[in-house]
């Protein structure tokens, strides 16, 4: 049976299965990265803005989409015009793109885990994540070497993927039930830790005390705004295909505000477990936390377990961390999955959701052999920079224009606030119309000109081309969706 006729069995488990896609490796592994690159406490102002001017407008549209028509994106987008299909097809296409690089990073954390218990990265954390777990070439920026263990720790996560929603929502609601408490448990566990170590206080404090000093610095924007889109999963149209199992009675704007909330509280805790932690590790070490923090997409798998190795107990810790880090991630990948099987269950409705799952599990899969060789983790880098950067940007953005501009999005009002115990006013119509566009239009030309006037991360060309050429054939594929395939009536 297709999950798409199934309701979700209460609130609850919808709530639970939303916050499961959206709290991720995006809170704890990119949130705190990009928080220590920026500066801390001067990365959360910006943030702020973000989640309040994009993400609770964009989640509420995505909830309403899914919730009134009852299908995936794609559909969704074409019942407001045929033209616009091509947006919904868009989410579908990040989510092609981002699965099988975000299978290889829970991949990372699952032989983390099982080294863990031993923490043989002691003294060599940075050797130990370049060379024993990716097995990187440094510089060779095309070499396909296999790194079989990585390989087996993905294929592992590739299987349990597919178990977790090879039995529908019902499998999907169980499993959620676990791994949504269960790592924001273990989060509480390494705050209390964190906060109560020597200087604990002082990496909070740089992490909390208002700092405006970076408030010019459009890059700080640009992390943050293309930050809430990863990490809230907008524009892939997972919310859509989540709320569109909603019973008719469901309260769209409050649980668009719980998920939006909840979604950021986690990082935010998380964030104080990093900082609190490496306040300990600064004041250890002599140095300022500063330095630590601006260690880059390397902070969660070297910074992080060489501070936590500074702590009695650090197994524990590390076992605990990692546990955390990976069930966060296995409920976000196979939310993914399931986005882009519902696409396929939509479009060939000939063949069986079964058939179809094994198929784009199979598919993805092999892509992500890719970011597991010797080069895998440039590509990993790229791919995740013009995507999140522009892809995901680009799709908000047509999603706000859609619904603005071409939707009567006053009239999507009204049927949201019929439903909803808490009413929307019309600054949500001005926000998807005028604010978010802005914003986003802004975003898009200044990451467009830093990456025409310095190459990201000084990367060979040919190396960025990977990542914009997979960016310019997301959108040329759309493109050509919208405009010139022919009109496909499922419903
Ligand atoms: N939000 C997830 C995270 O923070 C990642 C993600 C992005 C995602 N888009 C998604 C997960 C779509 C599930 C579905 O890690």
């Amino acid at each position: 049976m297709s999950l798409q006729r199934e309701v979700w069995p209460s609130r609850f488990a919808f709530i639970s299965a939303a916050l499961g896609s959206a709290i991720g490796l995006g809170n704890v592994w990119r949130f705190s990265y990009l928080a220590g690159k920026y500066g801390g406490s001067a990365f959360l102002f910006p943030y702020l803005i973000a989640l309040l001017l994009l993400c609770v407008p964009v989640m509420i549209l995505e909830f309403a989409l899914g919730h009134r028509f009852k299908t995936t994106v794609i559909q969704a987008f074409q019942n407001i015009s045929d033209r616009l299909k091509g947006v919904g097809l868009l989410g579908n296409l990040s989510s092609f793109i981002i699965l099988p690089y975000y299978a290889v990073i829970v991949g990372w954390c699952l032989l983390y885990l099982y080294h863990s218990l031993n923490t043989p990265w002691v003294g060599q954390e940075s050797d130990f994540f370049y060379s024993t777990i990716l097995n990187l070439s440094p510089g060779a920026f095309f070499d396909f070497s296999l790194n079989i263990p990585l390989i087996i720790a993905v294929a592992i996560c590739w299987i349990v993927f597919y178990l977790c929603i090879s039995r529908g929502i019902a499998g999907v609601s169980k499993v959620v039930s676990i791994t949504v408490p269960l790592p924001i448990i273990i989060l509480f566990i390494l705050l209390v830790r964190g906060v109560t170590l020597p200087h604990g206080m002082d990496g909070i404090t740089y992490f909390f005390k208002p700092r405006f000093d970076l408030i010019w610095d459009f890059n700080v924007w640009r992390a943050a705004f293309s930050q809430i889109v990863f990490t809230a999963s907008l524009g892939f149209g997972t919310m859509v295909a989540f709320a569109s199992y909603l019973p008719k009675k469901s309260d769209i704007v409050k649980n668009s505000l719980i998920t939006v909330f909840l979604n950021s509280a986690v990082s935010i805790i998380a964030g104080a477990v990093v900082f609190s932690t490496l306040g300990y590790m600064a004041f250890k070490q002599g140095v300022p936390i500063d330095t630590l923090a601006k260690s880059g997409p390397g902070l969660a798998f070297i910074v992080f377990p060489k501070a936590l190795s500074l702590i009695p107990y650090p197994h524990i810790l590390s076992f605990l961390f990692f546990l955390c880090l990976l069930t966060l991630a296995v409920d976000s990948a196979f939310a993914l999955l399931e986005t882009l099987c519902a696409a396929l269950v939509d479009r060939f409705p000939r063949y069986s959701r079964s058939s179809l799952l094994i198929f784009s599990t199979v598919v993805c899969a092999v892509i992500s052999l890719i970011y597991t060789t010797g080069s895998g983790l440039y590509f990993l880098d790229v791919v995740d920079h013009f995507v999140s950067d522009y892809l995901l940007v680009g799709t908000v953005l047509l999603q706000c224009i859609a619904f603005g501009w071409i939707a009567n999005t006053e009239e999507w009002r009204r049927y949201i606030n019929s439903i909803s115990d808490i009413r929307i006013g019309s600054i949500w119509t001005f926000s998807l119309r005028f604010i978010c566009p802005l914003a986003l239009i802004i975003l898009l030309s200044f990451s467009l000109y830093s990456d025409f006037s310095t190459p990201y991360e000084d990367y060979p060309q040919s190396l960025l081309w990977v990542g914009q050429g997979v960016c310019l054939l997301a959108f040329i594929v759309s493109f050509y969706y919208s405009f010139f395939s022919s009109k496909r009536n499922t419903q």
